[in-house]
């Protein structure tokens, strides 16, 4: 056993233990403050699938769960499990864990000061934010065989392609609903802010997802997102990436990149609601 104060240092796969005994009543706090704040405003914002992701997994109020236990729930149903990270890990790294059905989450909390904006990942955007998605078949199957994808971008030197298509989907993702335009990009439910703005402001752009056109596109990470890619669902998103991206990337090389906020001639927007 290692004294408590002492913090593990990570191995290769930068995986250390999360240290739950370690969080103080405050941090538990913490948690719980950002997860009344966004139960409210995310009941009729969120999509069905992060929601019945949250409960399904007993993902509660009462404090920053335990990974272990959580990874249990969530193994048997999509064969994923959590494991901890101290911070923001080597992009191969990060893939080598999602082609595996893990996901690396930070295992520390924001402070109080920090609870509207924070630059980088947490526990609750990672664990709030990322994991309800994954109780999906579907998602859960997209985000390994994105984890795949990485591996392959890094050696075809083309990551900041795939990267877009991360942050416009995994983290920013719109997605349409019988009952209108949804959350399920974990950057957005994991901010009050955002999850008002994204559905509600008429500044942002939102368009129909488009593979290759999302990784044209730039995006921004010091402010709320300029423009939003809607999907029909979860199959779209799987099936738009299933095809070997080789060509794809050849072509992006060629392609100029699009600024966050524009449209292009021809595209339509997507209304509001
Ligand atoms: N099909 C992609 C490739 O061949 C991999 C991928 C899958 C990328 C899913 C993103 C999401 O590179
Ligand atoms: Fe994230």
């Amino acid at each position: 056993m290692m004294p408590a104060q002492m913090v593990e240092t990570p191995g290769p796969d930068y995986v250390i233990d999360q240290g739950f005994e370690r969080y103080t009543a405050e941090e538990h706090e913490i948690w719980r403050t950002l997860f009344h704040r966004q139960a409210e405003i995310l009941k009729d914002r969120a999509a069905p699938e992060f929601l019945d992701g949250l409960s399904g997994l007993g993902i509660a109020a009462e404090g920053i769960p335990h990974f272990e236990r959580l990874s249990d729930v969530l193994e048997r149903a999509t064969g994923w499990r959590i494991v901890a990270v101290p911070g923001l890990v080597p992009d191969d790294v990060f893939f080598r864990h999602l082609a595996n059905r893990r996901f690396p989450a930070t295992n520390f909390i924001r402070r109080w000061d920090q609870l509207d904006y924070l630059q980088e990942p947490d526990v609750f955007h990672d664990i709030y934010g990322h994991v309800p998605m994954l109780f999906n078949p579907v998602f859960a199957d997209y985000l390994q065989a994105y984890g795949q994808g990485g591996l392959k971008a890094l050696k075809l030197d083309s990551l900041p392609f795939l990267a877009r298509l991360y942050w416009y989907t995994v983290e920013f993702g719109l997605v349409r609903t019988k009952e209108g335009l949804r959350i399920y990009g974990s950057g957005i439910v994991s901010s009050k802010g955002e999850s008002i703005y994204a559905l509600e402001s008429d500044k942002p752009k939102r368009l129909p997802f488009d593979l290759l056109r999302i990784m044209q596109t730039d995006y921004r990470i010091d402010d709320f997102q300029d423009i939003y890619f809607v999907i029909d669902g979860y199959d779209q998103l799987f099936e738009a990436t299933r095809p070997d991206f080789t060509p794809y990337y050849a072509s992006l090389k060629t392609l100029p990149t699009i600024p966050p906020g524009a449209v292009l001639p021809g595209e339509r927007e997507i209304e509001r609601i």
